[in-house]
């Protein structure tokens, strides 16, 4: 049984397609955390028609990131009136910047990060697995070319979180492949 008056923050980092969002929702409901994915939260702006996701949209279907001033006003309120704080971060932080303004968030709650997992999925399994829900779900980034730059957008400005988590003795790697079973039994073995 989770613990729930404890806080707990667990990160999960990956290119897109990955699996963060399919083992976010297993893991929250695990652990009773609340999911943050500033993906969905962005997405839910492009649909009501806001602003920040009429600003967001091009960019977003371009397979760049949103800029880090936009997504840290966007999340900022979702975090620091949390008491306790029980997260599971889907695709945030995504730079250098957002971990650091992450880390100086969490400081100020005494919420520092617990674990940090980085599914590792390779390129033409992510395209595969991200044309398929294209085709079913039509998100509107899910196309060959916004695909792949999706992912080289992850390998620039995105993986040098792994080191970054590595050094804070944060950081386990997981197999993304296999069944999403499979992929849960390896976090959670890595929780233990
Ligand atoms: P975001 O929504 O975070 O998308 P993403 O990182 O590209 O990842 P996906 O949601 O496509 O994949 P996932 O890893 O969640 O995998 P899933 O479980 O869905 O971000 C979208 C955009 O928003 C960004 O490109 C950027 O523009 C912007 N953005 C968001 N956050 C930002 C930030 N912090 N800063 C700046 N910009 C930001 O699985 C994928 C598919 O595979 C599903 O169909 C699933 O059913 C299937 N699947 C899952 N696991 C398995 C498995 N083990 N085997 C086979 N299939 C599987
Ligand atoms: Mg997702």
């Amino acid at each position: 049984m989770a613990n729930t008056d404890t806080n707990f923050v667990i990160l999960l980092v990956g290119p897109p397609g990955a699996g963060k969002g399919t083992q976010a929702a297993r893991l929250a409901e695990a652990h009773e955390l609340e999911i943050l994915s500033t993906g969905e939260m962005l997405r839910a702006h492009i649909a009501e028609g806001t602003e920040l996701g009429n600003n967001a949209k091009a960019i977003i279907d371009a397979g760049e990131l949103v800029s880090d001033h936009i997504i840290l006003e966007m999340v900022r309120g979702e975090i620091e009136s949390r008491s306790p704080v029980r997260l599971l971060l889907d695709g945030f932080p995504r730079t250098i910047p957002q971990a650091e303004a992450l880390d100086s968030l969490l400081g100020e709650l005494g919420a520092p990060i617990n674990h940090v997992f980085e599914l590792k999925v390779d390129a033409e399994e992510i395209v595969s697995r991200l044309l398929q829900r294209g085709s079913e779900l039509g998100r509107s980034d899910d196309t060959e070319e916004t695909i792949r730059n999706r992912i080289s957008v992850y390998e620039q400005q995105t993986k040098p979180l792994v080191a970054y988590y590595a050094k804070q003795h944060l950081l386990t790697e997981v197999d993304g492949l296999g069944t999403p079973d499979a992929v849960a039994s390896r976090i959670k073995a890595g929780l233990a």
